[in-house]
């Protein structure tokens, strides 16, 4: 009562119930055995739906034995952990029935904490905790040390990674894993990784049974490349992704796609199958040569324009922590991108064209997007100053003409307008269309 359930339940912009709205609190003049009935027949109608809901759940729900027996059956449950000052601060003065006095709301909260605790599958203070929660994701210092209990279910386990990543981290996760290692999988480093020879290697070597789990433990190439092999290996495997680069942690390992690339282009072989859950240690970007932790920050910057925070000022642990949330909020709400989501792309069209045209050689994607990102900026009408001074951008050397082209094609221009993602005053908005002339000019401005 008071921790602010149903605020976040509302925010999170997905399909909800409020059980309370359905159980009268009239019934409690006929005793709380009354209302605690009617509760949990509305609590076992509203599991027993097919598609996913947010169940913002009465205080009181989880006394019911029945409750908790059919939680622990169909649900995750989330406990939003607050103080009791400030729970009691929120239900002060309303007409709750068990919130009258303080001395018995506090007696009433001691007595419902060790409750909460044992039917949380996760405990969270703030909606960031509640999203990763949803989401499967665990952000922890130190969380690769604990990987044996991270990893859900208790079948064997596949360790996939790729040589350098398994060099520096693969001991320490080998060793997590304890007893449910089975198998120990190396993938080619880099892009080369996202080939069906890679992958084909992998699926003869993997020797798991349906009640196995792929973890995936490496940069955005591991977790693409593993993660699609556990969605097509015996019609889909569970997987776990342990992002270890500052790409993968603040974005390819969130959300749920995974692919290969082909010769024609990158990504165009894939599947949405979201990891069971994904295990964030930014411990691990300690040892992340600064090249690769630079292109992890040109997404860390898209994120907070998108976010409208200066999330690239924020400690490793926090800044991991807020862009998974950020981008896992979207992807909850538009799990196959088919709105929303698209304007995780800001910048993405320019920075698409300027690779293309250097023929994915000598422009690596972080610079491209830092280069895109100057120009979605400029279009929006904003100052590009954070762009210039967190990720210093160089002009590319590429064929402006190779770079339009790639770009008309990629966004399949449609009477004289090209459409962007750009910002807005009330945020980003997708699909805008702008004027071919003024793309072209942008472009130009970021060709050396
Ligand atoms: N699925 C998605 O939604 C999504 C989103 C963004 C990017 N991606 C994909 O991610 C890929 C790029 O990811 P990336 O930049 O992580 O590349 P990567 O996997 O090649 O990793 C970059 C380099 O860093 C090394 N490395 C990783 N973690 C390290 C660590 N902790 N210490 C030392 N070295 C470490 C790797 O060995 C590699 O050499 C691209 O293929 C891109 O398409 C996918």
């Amino acid at each position: 009562m008071g921790a602010g359930k149903t605020t976040i339940a509302r925010d999170l912009g997905l399909s909800h119930v409020e059980t309370d709205a359905d159980v009268p609190l009239e019934l409690f003049d006929e005793g709380e055995g009354a209302f605690r009935a009617r509760e949990a027949e509305v609590v076992r109608d509203v599991l027993r739906r097919s598609e996913p809901v947010v169940v913002d759940l009465g205080g009181g729900a989880v006394t019911t034995p029945e409750v908790r027996a059919l939680l622990k059956e169909h649900a995750t449950v989330v406990w939003l952990d607050v103080d009791v000052d400030v729970a009691w601060k929120r239900v002060a003065g309303t007409d709750r029935p068990l919130a009258r006095s303080y001395e018995d709301f506090k007696r009433l909260y001691e007595e419902r904490r060790p409750i909460y605790a044992e039917v949380a599958d996760v405990a969270a203070r703030d909606f960031d905790d509640v999203v990763l929660a949803a989401a499967g994701i665990h952000v922890e210092h130190g969380a690769l040390q604990r990987l044996g209990e991270l990893v859900t279910g208790d079948g064997p386990v596949a360790l996939v990674s790729d040589p350098q990543v398994a060099g520096i981290h693969g001991m320490d996760a080998q060793l997590a894993l304890g007893s449910r290692l089975a198998e120990t999988h190396e993938l080619p480093p880099g892009e080369e990784a996202k080939t069906l020879g890679a992958l084909d290697r992998l699926w003869q070597e993997l020797r798991l049974d349906r009640s196995g789990t792929i973890v995936a433990l490496g940069g955005g190439c591991t977790t693409d490349a593993a993660g699609f092999a556990a969605a097509a290996y015996l019609r889909g495997l569970a997987w776990t992704a342990v992002p270890t680069s500052l790409v993968a942690q603040v974005d390819a390992a969130i959300g749920g796609k995974t692919a290969i690339d082909l010769p024609q282009g990158k990504n165009l072989v894939g599947a949405f199958h979201w990891p069971k859950r994904t295990v964030i240690d930014p411990a691990l970007l300690e040892t992340l040569p600064e090249p690769q932790r630079l292109e992890g920050m040109a997404e860390v910057v898209k994120t907070g324009l998108l976010a409208d925070e200066s999330l690239w000022e924020l400690p490793d642990g926090d800044l991991v922590r807020r862009c998974a949330a950020f981008k896992a909020a979207i992807c909850l709400r538009d799990p196959l991108e088919r709105g929303e989501r698209a304007i995780l792309n800001l910048g993405h069209t320019f920075a698409h064209a300027l690779e293309a045209a250097a023929g994915y050689e000598g422009l690596t994607h972080g610079r491209a997007v830092a280069l895109g990102l100057l120009a979605a900026l400029r279009l929006s009408g904003r100052d590009t100053d954070v762009v210039d001074r967190v990720l210093r951008p160089e002009p590319a050397r590429v064929d402006r003409e190779r770079a339009w082209e790639a770009m008309k094609r990629d966004k399949k221009a449609r009477s004289g307008e090209l459409r962007l993602v750009l910002l807005g005053d009330d945020g980003a908005r997708w699909d805008v269309p702008v004027p071919e002339a003024d793309v072209r000019r942008e472009l130009d401005r970021l060709i050396a």
